[in-house]
């Protein structure tokens, strides 16, 4: 099991290996490390909850030591099913933060207490389509509130402008020490409006990765947002 963080980073730009190169996954962090980045954002995805199959808890233990050893902190987005049942995989594997969507258990509560006993930071997503009020009944059981700014599944996607009123709905809803990530769409366009609505920490896959230099890319967006 983990060592539990004792706090989330923020006033960071998360990396989303989703859009990395995973034929070279570690120089792909090594790379967004050495610019900086301390949170690296892991896309886990089940084929069910969302379409795409992406990777489980066998890469996450991959990348622990290297993550790690160099300070860093791994953020497991699970866009899966029933993710209660994968929490203690996950946890074991080096996850430090986990979180999960409503929509994929009857049992959210009970499912987020499962990711603090395991040792981990628990989150809720709350997906574009879905009401920022999911948050009212776990918020107190949170350590962080993800509001997803795109549907979940695909990386490289468009901003979904109503997701900024959404972010300071839901800053005015949760207390100060539970930290709002926004994931989706944030780029160099989108990240002074998304900071400004009260979001902590930011996701970015495509505006990272896919820039002709990443380590660039990462420090013009990590600028706006420290
Ligand atoms: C989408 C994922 C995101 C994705 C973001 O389902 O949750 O983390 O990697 O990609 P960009 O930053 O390209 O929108
Ligand atoms: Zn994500």
């Amino acid at each position: 099991m983990t060592m539990a963080i004792e706090k989330i980073p923020t006033g960071t730009i998360a990396p989303s290996l989703l859009s990395a190169d995973f034929a070279r996954l570690g120089e792909s962090i090594e790379l967004v490390m050495d610019a900086g980045a301390t949170v690296m954002h892991v896309d886990v995805m089940d084929g069910k909850f969302v379409p795409p199959i992406t990777i489980g808890s066998l890469i996450v233990d991959a990348i622990r030591d290297l993550v790690k050893s160099r300070g860093g902190v791994i953020d497991c987005h699970l866009m899966v099913e029933r993710p209660e049942r994968q929490v203690e995989m996950f946890a074991k594997a080096g996850a430090d933060i986990i979180t999960i969507h409503p929509e994929a258990t009857p049992h959210i509560h009970y499912a987020l207490q499962t990711i603090r006993a395991a040792g981990c930071k628990a989150g809720v997503v709350i997906n574009p389509g879905s009401p920022v009020e999911l948050v009212e009944p776990v918020a107190d059981i949170i350590d962080m509130c993800l509001v997803i700014s795109v549907n979940p599944g695909w990386g490289g996607q468009k901003y979904i402008p109503s997701s900024t009123g959404r972010i300071a709905r839901l800053r005015s809803m949760l207390p100060d020490d539970v930290v709002i990530e926004i994931d989706g769409g944030v780029s160099l366009d989108t990240v002074d409006e998304i900071r400004d609505a009260g979001a902590n920490l930011f996701v970015a896959g495509s505006a990272v990765f896919g820039a002709a230099d990443p380590q660039a890319a990462f420090k013009a967006l990590a600028a706006r947002v420290a």
